[in-house]
C-alpha cells in the first residue's frame, strides 16, 4: 500500500520525496502537490510548475534492484501509466523512450526517475510524473505550444487530479509488484512496440557531443533504445535525446 502525502507547495515533489527517504520514510509512497517553486526536469531542465490543474507527483521505492536495471524501471513504469491515462481519458498515450509520454506527438508529461545506488544495490528510487491535466496551454510560451499537449486538450475532458493520481497509484503499485517478481520483463517486451512512439521513425540520438542518425527499432532486454543506422549497423542508446526527423 502506498501512504500518500498531500501537500499545496513544495520546491519540488522529488526532492521532498529524497528528503522523506532520507529521514527514513517507509516505502512505497507518494508525494503530491499543487505546485512546485523549483519543479526539476530532466537534463538540468526547470519543470515549469504552476497551480493550474497539472499533475505534480513523485513516488518513492526501495527497489531490490541492481543500478542496471533502473532503465527498465523507468520503461516499465512509463507504460503502466501510459496504459492507465489511455483507459481514463479515452486518449492514445505513447513512451517517447526514454521517459517522455506523447499523445499524438505532443509532450503530455514527462518522467525524472532518481536514485540513490551503493556498489551494485539502488538504495532508492524517486519516480517524479509532471503530467499537463487540465491546463488549456494559454499560459505556454508559443514553443511549448507546438511541442506539448494536456490531457484537457488532446480529450476536449477536464479531470479530477486526485482521481487521477489515485488511479496512477494503484497502477504503479500493480506495477511495482510485478517487478519485484521480475514478471515485468516478458510483459515489457511483449508491451513495449504498442507504446513505442519512435518505432520505425529516422530520429535523431543526441547524446553530448555526438550525434547518430537512423531508424528506431524498438529496445533491447536492458531498455536500451536499438538505432539501425544507414550503414546497417546497430547503436545501442543508454542515453541521450531522441528527436524524430521530418
Ligand atoms: C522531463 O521531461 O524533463 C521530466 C519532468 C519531470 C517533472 C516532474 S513534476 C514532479 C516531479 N518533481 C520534479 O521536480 N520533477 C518531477
Amino acid at each position: 500500500k502506498f501512504k500518500a502525502i498531500v501537500l499545496d507547495e513544495v520546491d519540488s515533489t522529488n526532492s521532498e520525496a529524497e528528503r522523506l527517504i532520507a529521514n527514513g520514510e517507509n516505502t512505497p509512497f507518494v508525494v503530491i502537490s499543487r505546485l512546485q517553486t523549483i519543479g526539476r526536469g530532466r537534463l538540468g531542465r526547470a519543470w515549469h510548475s504552476p497551480q493550474n490543474g497539472n499533475l505534480y507527483a513523485s513516488f518513492g521505492f526501495r527497489p531490490q534492484i541492481s543500478p542496471t536495471q533502473m532503465s527498465l524501471f523507468t520503461l516499465w513504469m512509463g507504460i503502466n501509466i501510459c496504459e492507465c491515462i489511455n483507459s481514463i481519458c479515452r486518449v492514445n498515450c505513447q513512451v517517447k523512450w526514454p521517459n517522455d509520454l506523447h499523445i499524438e506527438g505532443k509532450k503530455v508529461a514527462g518522467i525524472l526517475t532518481e536514485a540513490r545506488m551503493e556498489a551494485d544495490q539502488v538504495l532508492s528510487a524517486v519516480l517524479g510524473l509532471g503530467l499537463n491535466v487540465n491546463s488549456d496551454g494559454s499560459d505556454w510560451p508559443e514553443e511549448l505550444k507546438q511541442i506539448a499537449t494536456s490531457l484537457r486538450q488532446s480529450s476536449g475532458q477536464s479531470f479530477d487530479i486526485n482521481k487521477l493520481v489515485s488511479a496512477i497509484t494503484g497502477r504503479i503499485a500493480i506495477a511495482y509488484k510485478q517487478l519485484a517478481d521480475g514478471s515485468h520483463r516478458a510483459a515489457l517486451k511483449e508491451r513495449w512496440p504498442r507504446y513505442d512512439t519512435l518505432a520505425g521513425k529516422s530520429i535523431r540520438l543526441i547524446q553530448g557531443d555526438s550525434r547518430i542518425s537512423g531508424v528506431a527499432s524498438g529496445i533491447d532486454n536492458s531498455g536500451a533504445l536499438i538505432i539501425e543506422k544507414e550503414d546497417g549497423s546497430r547503436f545501442l542508446a543508454r542515453a541521450g535525446e531522441v528527436t524524430i526527423e521530418k
